[in-house]
């Protein structure tokens, strides 16, 4: 049975194998081992699952979901956002808490599990003081790397406080201290794009950039991310903040239309768009 005990280790277990060819595993709880094609309990041919054992509807949306980015033989950065259906990521006031059905929070932490690294802003840390880490699934964390650019966290926020490591890029000189951290300075003149060839050198497969709507929309400005995935509540907030800033356009034919697929996962809806394909 796929649980919340195992997805994690399964979903390591995939993003280390060979991509190429198919893969036969035998799954016995939290043990997951490679196995002939004879003995094994669960399969991805051509990137499609086929499994022996017993599976939610819920994971299977979720594996139905990742296995495509995970046997991708390519480095992908992949931005999701949480969103209502008008199209909000939280009130004026910071309050996000939960815009999404709690149970896509362990879809979260999968999608954060098979990422080797997490982007967000500052304001993101200010106003929900997350951890982001994939404690859920009990996955392998992702390196956090945070975007401040004036320099105005401090060591009261959780991620100064876990004990694992943060890259902290800004355009600030002050000189502050913060607690498991290496602070990268950039020059302010074309910070984003020195951020973008910064981030290529440390050659992270999957990255994922999780929030909030200024980091992601200067990171799409800046042609960075592949694959642009909504979370959508079937919920009304009214004004808030917006997922998306994006540069105005004067004619709908310079819309951004790119590929797109999309899921069902919980009675909500995921939406992918391939931006850079
Ligand atoms: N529902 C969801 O999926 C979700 C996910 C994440 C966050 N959120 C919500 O989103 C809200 C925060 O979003 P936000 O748009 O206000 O802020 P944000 O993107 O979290 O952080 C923005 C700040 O980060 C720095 N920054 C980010 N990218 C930069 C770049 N390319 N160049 C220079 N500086 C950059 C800047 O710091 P300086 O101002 O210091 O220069 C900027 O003001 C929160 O309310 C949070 O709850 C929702």
């Amino acid at each position: 049975m796929i649980t919340s005990k195992n997805i994690g280790i399964l979903l390591d277990f995939i993003k280390n194998s060979k991509k190429n060819s198919d893969l036969y595993l035998l799954v016995k709880k939290n043990n997951i081992s490679l196995s002939s094609k004879r003995e094994s309990n669960f399969y991805i041919k051509n990137n499609n699952l086929e499994t022996k054992i017993n599976i939610s509807k819920f994971y299977q949306s979720i594996l139905n979901i990742l296995l495509p980015i995970l046997r991708k033989n390519k480095k992908l950065v992949i931005a999701q956002i949480g969103q209502s259906i008008d199209g909000r990521i939280a009130l004026n006031n910071g309050n996000s808490h939960y815009i999404n059905n709690p149970k896509s929070i362990i879809y979260l932490h999968c999608l954060r599990s098979i990422s080797d690294a997490i982007i967000v802003g500052s304001n993101t840390i200010k106003k929900d003081d997350p951890l982001l880490t994939t404690r859920k699934i009990k996955g392998t964390n992702p390196k956090r790397i945070i975007i401040d650019g004036s320099l105005s966290l401090n060591n009261k926020y959780k991620i100064f406080n876990d004990g694992n490591e943060n890259i902290i890029f800004t355009k600030s000189k002050k000189n502050i201290r913060l607690n498991n951290s290496r602070i990268i300075r950039l020059k302010e003149k074309n910070f984003t794009k020195n951020f973008i060839t910064h981030i290529k050198k440390l050659k992270y497969k999957n990255i994922l950039v999780e929030g909030g709507s200024k980091t992601i929309s200067e990171l799409i400005n800046n042609k960075y991310i592949d694959i642009l995935q909504f979370i959508i509540a079937p919920i009304l907030i009214g004004t808030g903040i917006n997922s998306l800033n994006l540069k105005e356009i004067s004619n709908l034919n310079k819309a951004i239309r790119p590929k797109n697929n999309f899921n069902e996962l919980d009675n909500e809806i995921i939406v992918n768009l391939f931006l850079n394909s």
